[in-house]
């Protein structure tokens, strides 16, 4: 990691990098359950706020953030390349999204956690409520975070 310049930023549905983030959800969140994007409902995808990891140029994380309400966002879509995990980078990502979301003033993010990725976002600080649910056909709980402004 030492030489590796990773850098992470925000991207627009207008920029190349729109493409690559839907191709790193397809190999890494979608094909192992031997799903597609293209049977999802993407229309949220064109008014999140889009965050990127990029190394030489090419994509290999990202994370979106989806408005709920004045109070309430979603991080959702978080994923890192097999290649590229386990070195920090998907904390990078929920880092730089927990700035923004608490810089715009939102109280609380929430997410859908697939069991297997639990222990991530509890790396982090989110904690679990509720009943576990299904979704794309695996097991999840709901996860949140409250602003250390609240
Ligand atoms: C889950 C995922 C986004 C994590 O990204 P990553 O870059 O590998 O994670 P990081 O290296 O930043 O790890 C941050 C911390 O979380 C821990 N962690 C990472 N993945 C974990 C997992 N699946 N279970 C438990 N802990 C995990 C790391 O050990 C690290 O802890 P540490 O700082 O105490 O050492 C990535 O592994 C991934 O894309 N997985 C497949 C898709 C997926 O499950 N996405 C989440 C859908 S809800």
């Amino acid at each position: 990691m030492a030489d590796t310049q990773i850098t992470v930023y925000t991207i627009t549905p207008d920029m190349p990098e729109f493409q690559e983030v839907w191709n790193l959800r397809e190999e890494v969140l979608r094909k192992p359950l031997g799903l597609s994007l293209k049977n999802d409902n993407l229309s949220r995808d064109y008014i999140d706020t889009i965050f990127v990891a990029s190394s030489g140029g090419s994509v290999i994380g990202c994370v979106f953030m989806h408005r709920l309400s004045e109070e309430q966002i979603q991080l959702r879509a978080m994923a890192v390349y097999p290649q590229w995990q386990g070195k920090g980078i998907g904390r990078m990502l929920v880092q730089a999204a927990e700035k923004y979301a608490w810089q715009a003033g939102y109280k609380q993010i929430i997410l859908h956690a697939r069991k297997v990725a639990m222990g991530f976002y509890a790396s982090m600080g989110y904690t679990t409520y509720g009943d576990e649910f299904t979704e794309v056909g695996i097991p999840h709980y709901m996860m949140s975070l409250q602003s250390p402004q609240v």
